[in-house]
């Protein structure tokens, strides 16, 4: 049965929150203040999930959502405001996770570090399907579901992967793209050349020759790879080269590299600015995008990263500025630290997928006693969590920054600066 809501707020993951008849309903593509008709779609954990029907009494903040796959598609939940509201609830958003989870009142600001909403993604993972008739199409899963949303292009993707896209789905292309389930893409900082990786590919022959003729014929592209059960075999160029700031990295399929374009120097700047003495630890360092602008200030720099091709890139990359000063461990944070003796490193930047850094690794880092740490996060509650822990344990707030790396979508990516309390 249809019934009417009036959220008050967003919530961290793209809905909005309203109650009915004493139930918490959680809704997406709705905005606070609005009155919207709603249908209950499921319940878990005694929250009702509901689906919108129709706006009845829609909120000023409420914009056309320019997609015609917004709604269906899964990579987008916030096309329905513009990006200047976007960027204010997420603000808020992360200001009351903090309080929420990690009992942090930051009343202070959250500077919002924003660029281009549109065509800053520069990676996109495409889903391959055959579908009944034998056609063969390209997109993205639906929300929460693995049915394909099938898209023509899409409005956060670089210029580059959208004409990679097009190019794909036509025919030339598409039968021959069944034998796999998923394509990713990594275009350079320049948005020319691009790197592709084929997974769950059905045919080893007919997959080789395929990504052969791809890299011969596909425009901007100058490395392919397929890869299987975590190995990769690479066709042409081994790395794809990305500069960010002075620095080059080389990206080799499998490696981590952020997937936003635009704000990448001012998120780098950030996290190094102003810093330097003589030890300097990137715990969860990837191939190297903070370890390289840290050798320039640091005597010394240990970057700690679990995924040993990525590791092996940030060797690699250091080599190339002959930074005899930067180590590259490929381990665990945790496996790192557990040895690890060195005490009162200058700088611990902290850069963790989203289950965030945990109790025991932090337990580790705070007996080195860093004096200071700089947290970059891509989830809010995870964030949180491991604040409440560094707040608990000696150390300072000292700034919180919002980056706006993916409008349009609820992600959230920010930069916690902390120091360590005088004794
Ligand atoms: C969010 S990415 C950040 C990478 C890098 N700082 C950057 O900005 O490009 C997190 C990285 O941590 C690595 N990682 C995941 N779990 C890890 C762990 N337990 N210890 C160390 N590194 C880990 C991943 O492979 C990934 O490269």
């Amino acid at each position: 049965m249809p019934f009417e809501l009036i959220p008050h707020k967003l919530v961290y993951g793209g809905e909005a929150l309203g109650h009915h008849q004493g139930r918490t309903v959680l809704v997406p593509r709705a905005l606070p203040g609005e009155r919207v008709e709603v249908e209950e779609h499921r319940t878990a954990k005694g929250v009702v999930h509901a689906r919108p029907v129709r706006i009845l009494a829609a909120a000023p903040e409420r914009v056309e959502a320019p997609c015609p796959y917004f709604g269906r598609c899964g990579g987008c939940q916030y096309q329905h405001m513009d990006a200047q509201f976007q960027a204010t609830a997420k603000r808020e958003i992360l200001r009351e996770t903090l309080r929420r989870i990690g009992k942090i009142d930051w009343s202070a600001d959250i500077p919002l570090h924003a660029a281009n909403p549109w065509n800053y993604r520069n990676q996109a993972e495409l889903k391959v399907r055959r579908l009944p008739d034998g056609s063969v199409v390209l997109g993205f899963f639906e929300a929460e579901s693995h049915r394909l949303c099938p898209v023509d292009s899409c409005l956060i993707l670089s210029p580059r992967l959208n004409s990679l896209l097009a190019e794909l789905r036509g025919l030339n292309w598409s039968p021959r793209l069944a034998i796999c389930q998923e394509i990713e893409i990594l275009a350079d900082d320049r948005d020319e050349r691009a790197a592709m990786t084929l997974r769950a590919v059905a045919n080893t022959v007919e997959g080789e020759n395929l990504v052969r003729d791809m890299l011969a014929n596909l425009a901007g592209v100058v490395g392919m790879a397929i890869e299987t059960g975590g190995e990769f075999k690479t066709f042409g160029d081994a790395q794809l080269e990305y500069v960010v700031g002075e620095f080059r990295y080389g990206v080799s399929p499998g490696s981590f590299f952020q997937a936003s374009r635009f704000l990448l120097p001012d998120l780098v700047n950030a996290v190094v600015a102003e810093q330097d003495g003589r030890l300097a630890l990137d715990l969860f360092a990837g191939v190297g995008l903070f370890a390289l602008p840290l050798a320039r200030r640091f005597s010394s720099v240990i970057a700690v990263e679990a995924a040993a091709r990525a590791a092996h890139d940030l060797g690699a990359n250091a080599r190339v500025y002959s930074f005899d000063h930067v180590r590259a461990v490929a381990q665990t944070t945790y496996d790192f630290l557990r040895r690890f003796a060195q005490t009162q490193p200058d700088l611990v930047v902290l850069d963790p997928p989203r289950a965030g850094v945990g109790a025991q690794t932090l337990e580790l880092l705070v007996s080195l006693q860093p004096k200071r740490i700089h947290y970059v996060s891509c989830s809010p509650p995870t964030l949180a969590r491991d604040l409440a822990y560094l707040a608990g344990h000696g150390y300072e707030l000292r700034s919180v920054d919002l980056f706006d790396f993916f409008p349009q979508t609820f992600h959230i990516e920010a930069l916690v600066r902390l120091v360590r309390r005088a004794a």
